[in-house]
């Protein structure tokens, strides 16, 4: 890979590496990084609808903001098909197992709103039908720009296809109420580019999404995380000593992990308007660990680089694995080098008894976590389930240096804002 280009004024940087050594200190169920237990009478915020990524209203800071006392976030959402014969299962019974698993394909952008950072009121769909390209509106970040109330909300079109776009909008309060408009005009940034970034024409199972841009506390340019994979063909990587890290001796076998490619994407924008942007090498890389890095994004304090990203059990490669959770890693510098937090890397993962329980991990600046419930088991063996497609609790961490801790536990869905802007 080519990482010698200077760019931009970037300086130039070589990824860091989330190593086979890291990940083989991952233990689950270590009660400093293990989500408390989520239980199975957890209330639905909506039954007509899954909800899952959810991607609270923010300033370009990272700083979680509300309008005129109005809390937002946006989350992917799906409708519920309790009465479609499509999915009644052989008894005649909604099989929303199976309506929850087909939900990526038919996701769509919708907003919500509250006066108390929870129990979020809906607000709709933020694009008219028709307006996003492709069939999937995939997971992003909506961005407060000024107090004019402009958005511009940056996100994934898949299906063809992965595109990152933006979409320009603005948020209106009431007494009562708050909603979205404009948001009308896609416009694409960029793709996969096969050199520093794997193309679906590389591997079928590609990975180039979740848009996270940000300003710099340090430089103060504008720049973008994303999830991608590394580039050159599925089954290509070369899984070598720098990947596998300082094992122990009978750890050196690889197996068939140069399957798992994942890596933490990063651009600049070349414009003050984040319109025309450029990729540039990975932040950081996994291959030989994992195949996804998911939802990547910063939390700056202590004038450090904490960067964050969601990833699953079956996405470890052979010989290592870790919970479905937010792993992160710490850097002094936006371009690293980057270091695993609590050693592996692991930062908050479901407990081994209910392996499904939450996902999409957002780790916001005032150390609150939130996430969406996926499913929990109602029975001892763990054989019936019942699906969420809502909030999660959410969980309270702290973060010191090197290592995590959580430390406290909030309502469903509690995202409270971090400043507010009142609008002109
Ligand atoms: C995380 C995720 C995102 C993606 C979305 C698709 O839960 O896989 O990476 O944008 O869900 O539904």
């Amino acid at each position: 890979m080519k990482t010698t280009t200077e760019k931009f004024g970037v300086t130039p940087h070589q990824p860091s590496l989330w190593t086979r050594a890291d990940a083989l200190k991952v233990r689950a169920d270590d009660p400093t990084t293990t989500q408390p237990l989520v239980s199975a009478d957890f209330p639905v915020l909506n039954n007509d609808v899954f909800i899952w990524d959810t991607m609270p209203l923010r300033d370009l800071d990272g700083n979680v903001t509300s309008v005129d006392g109005w809390s937002v976030i946006f989350t992917l959402t799906a409708d519920r098909h309790p009465n479609d014969p499509a999915y009644l299962d052989e008894d005649g019974n909604y099989d929303i197992l199976r309506d929850w698993n087909d939900r990526h394909g038919r996701a769509k952008m919708y907003y919500w709103f509250s006066r108390t950072g929870k129990n979020w009121e809906f607000g709709g769909r933020v694009m008219a039908e028709g307006v996003s390209p492709t069939a999937r509106e995939w997971a992003g970040t909506p961005i407060l720009l000024n107090d004019r109330g402009e958005v511009d909300l940056y996100y994934t079109a898949v299906t063809p296809g992965a595109t990152i776009v933006k979409v320009r909008g603005r948020v209106v309060t009431t007494e009562h109420g708050v909603s979205m408009v404009g948001f009308e005009k896609v416009k694409p940034l960029f793709e996969a580019d096969g050199k520093m970034y794997q193309t679906e024409a590389q591997n079928a199972f590609w990975g180039f999404r979740d848009p996270w841009p940000f300003r710099d506390p340090k430089d103060g340019k504008l720049y973008m995380l994303f999830e991608g994979n590394v580039a050159g063909e599925r089954g290509s990587h070369k899984v070598g000593e720098a990947e596998i890290g300082d094992v122990p001796p009978g750890y050196e076998d690889v197996g068939n992990s140069r399957f798992q490619t994942a890596c933490v994407g990063i651009a600049v924008a070349r414009d003050a308007d984040g319109d025309d942007w450029e990729m540039l090498p990975p932040l950081l890389t996994a291959v030989g660990v994992n195949d996804q890095t998911e939802r990547p994004h910063f939390v700056f304090q202590d004038g450090k680089y904490y960067l964050f990203t969601i990833s699953h059990t079956f996405t470890y490669a052979d010989g290592v694995t870790g919970p479905d959770g937010v792993y992160g890693f710490v850097a002094d510098s936006l371009f690293g080098p980057y270091v695993p937090l609590n050693g592996s890397g692991l930062v908050l993962g479901n407990p081994s008894s209910q392996p499904f329980q939450t996902y999409s991990h957002y780790v916001m600046p005032n150390g609150l976590v939130t996430s969406f419930i996926d499913s929990v088991p109602t029975d001892a063996t763990g054989t019936q389930i019942r699906v969420g497609g809502t909030e999660a609790p959410t969980v309270g961490m702290k973060i010191k240096g090197q290592q995590t801790f959580v430390v406290a536990e909030y309502d469903y869905g509690y995202i409270p804002p971090m400043l507010d802007v009142t609008l002109k």
